[in-house]
């Protein structure tokens, strides 16, 4: 391995991880990253909610507790029996719509089952490092097109992105209260980290109101896709991007490096954002039979117009950077399900492996 960040993620040689929210899209895509490492892994989460599922194509089912973040006696025994080494707590109920029509499930799931997380994991003394996901959406947005840095004032208009907001409080207090870096190494041996993202896509995403799942569903019977709000802006990146960063920010933790246990963004260059009616475009190049048809929602809730983050810090400070501008990330995207709808094909293995030997070559 050359490339500094490759150089890394050595680190987790003969680690175990464990991840949280394993059965979802970004779980599952994490696990099949930590199988190309070659790095064991077990996971926590509920079956999968979607038919067809991304876990269930990759048949990672052999290491997975199925249960609920809630159930803190089972979240505490599995990590126990696990012994991990890093915690990636990815389980969340991370639909902006459904936090509507449910919003006490997603602020139990997401901030109380935050805190169960970072409960077991003090409990557990081989878990060094606990990297948190959150989002993009954790700040106060403004509509404006300064992108946010790390440092910006928290808020969440809606109960998803609130729930998120108050889980970054909830760890910078955890932090202080129990894990005080002044402490680390005399009163404990754990670092925690949060890592905000947006927009994330990647084949094997069923998840309602996605726009690029959207727009594969819909080809894949021959039909047009209706999509709502063509013009609102967002820094589309590849799953794959975003979890790298995640991956590296575990490294820099295992490695005992305390000045990076705080809050990171994840995100493309700001000049990469693009609009809806941009990234359709997009799609439209990568499967031909793809057909769309703008309007308005239908359902007035609530979403965020012009929402851009600012990468520099990861950049500077992890090594990370985004390896696949937007027009390859959707390209990857579409060809992902194109392949999988045209003929049954699974193609994340070979996309992480074209993943890194692009992160290789940088
Ligand atoms: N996909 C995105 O664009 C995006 C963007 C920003 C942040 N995120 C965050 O990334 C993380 C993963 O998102 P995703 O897109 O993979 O979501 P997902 O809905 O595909 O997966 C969610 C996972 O959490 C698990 N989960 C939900 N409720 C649970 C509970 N009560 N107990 C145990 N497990 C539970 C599910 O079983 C699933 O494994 C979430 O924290 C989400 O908020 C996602």
């Amino acid at each position: 391995m050359e490339n500094m960040g490759l150089k890394m993620l050595e680190i987790y040689n003969h680690k175990k991880v464990f991840i949280t929210g394993n059965t979802g899209f970004k779980g599952s895509w994490l696990a099949a990253f930590f199988d190309h490492l070659g790095v064991m892994h077990e996971g926590y989460a509920l079956a999968p909610d979607t038919t067809p599922n991304h876990f269930g194509l990759l048949q990672q089912a052999q290491s997975f507790t199925e249960a609920n973040i809630l159930d803190t006696g089972t979240l505490e025994a599995a990590v126990n029996k696990a012994q991990p080494d890093i915690i990636f707590h990815l389980a969340a109920q991370a639909l902006v719509r459904t936090s509507y029509t449910d919003p006490l499930n997603t602020y139990q799931t997401n901030v109380i089952g935050t805190l169960n997380v970072l409960e077991a994991a003090r409990k557990c003394s081989s878990v060094k490092a606990v990297v948190l996901i959150t989002t993009d959406k954790v700040y106060d947005n403004k509509e404006q097109e300064t992108a946010y840095i790390e440092t910006d004032e928290l808020g969440g208009y809606d109960m998803y992105s609130s729930s998120k907001a108050c889980c970054e409080i909830l760890i910078r207090s955890y932090r202080n209260s129990f894990l005080n870096i002044s402490d680390y190494k005399t009163k404990h041996h754990l670092l925690l980290a949060s890592a905000r993202a947006g927009n994330v896509i990647g084949g094997g995403d069923w998840s309602k109101d996605r726009l690029l799942p959207d727009i594969a569903v819909a080809t894949s019977k021959n039909q047009k896709v209706q999509i709502r709000n063509p013009r609102s802006v967002r820094p589309w990146q590849h799953v794959l991007d975003c979890l790298y960063g995640y991956v590296l920010l575990g490294a820099k933790l295992l490695n005992e490096e305390t000045a990076f246990a705080e809050a990171w963004n994840f995100s493309p260059y700001s000049h990469e954002a693009k609009t809806v009616e941009e990234i359709a475009a997009i799609a439209r190049q990568s499967w031909q039979e793809v057909r769309i048809e703008f309007g308005r929602a239908q359902d007035n809730f609530h979403e965020a117009g012009l929402l851009i983050l600012n990468n520099s810090k990861s950049i500077a400070r992890l090594g990370w950077k985004p390896a696949w501008n937007t027009a390859e990330a959707v390209d990857k995207t579409i060809s992902w399900y194109k392949d999988y709808y045209t003929s049954g094909k699974v193609s994340t293995a070979e996309q992480v492996k074209q993943y890194m030997d692009k992160i290789n070559a940088q």
